[in-house]
């Protein structure tokens, strides 16, 4: 079982969150792999049981670099039905489309097939942070790793 976390952070606010969900995820004793989406080839996400993608909030959704993977990610179209998806988003304001950043990944996860867990009590779409993780943000993205991890090991 193997969970791949990939992030796109020009400022370092994304990746701190990644590695926070990176946390979560190993504490449920799963396997992690944390990549920026810069070193990661489209292929890759058919070796994960779980994929979690970060964006900083761009103009209200994803980052050209995180687009790109998933435009490429077409390649495989199909092939990541049943994997285990999520999202996060760092944004400069309360506001600022953090959420609309999260749900334009996770509508990509849902076209190809995914499957994406809400949360009834924490961060409903995903963990999101005000620049960087704040402890309430903290809290979110471990919980993310953690809920995560544990679906894959349910399927
Ligand atoms: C091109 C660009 C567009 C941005 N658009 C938004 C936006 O629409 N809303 C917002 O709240 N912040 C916006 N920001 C701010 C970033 O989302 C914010 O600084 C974030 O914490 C950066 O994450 P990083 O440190 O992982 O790069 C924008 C920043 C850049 C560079």
């Amino acid at each position: 079982m193997k969970i791949l976390i990939i992030y796109y952070s020009q400022t370092g606010n994304t990746k701190k969150m990644a590695e926070l969900v990176a946390e979560g995820v190993k504490s449920e004793g799963v396997d992690v792999e944390l990549k920026n989406v810069e070193e990661v080839k489209a292929r890759e996400l058919l070796k994960a049981d779980g994929i979690i993608i970060g964006s900083p909030t761009y103009y209200g959704s994803m980052a050209y670099q995180i687009k790109r993977l998933l435009d490429e990610s077409v390649e495989f179209h199909g092939e990541l039905a049943g994997k285990v998806g999520a999202a996060f988003s760092s944004s400069a304001n309360v506001g600022g489309g953090n959420e609309t950043t999260i749900l334009d990944i996770v509508n990509a996860m849902l076209i190809h097939g995914m499957i994406v867990q809400g949360d009834s009590s924490g961060d409903h779409y995903g963990p999101v942070a005000i620049g960087a993780p704040d402890a309430r943000a903290t809290k979110q993205c471990k919980r993310l790793g953690q809920k995560v991890a544990k679906l894959v090991k349910k399927l």
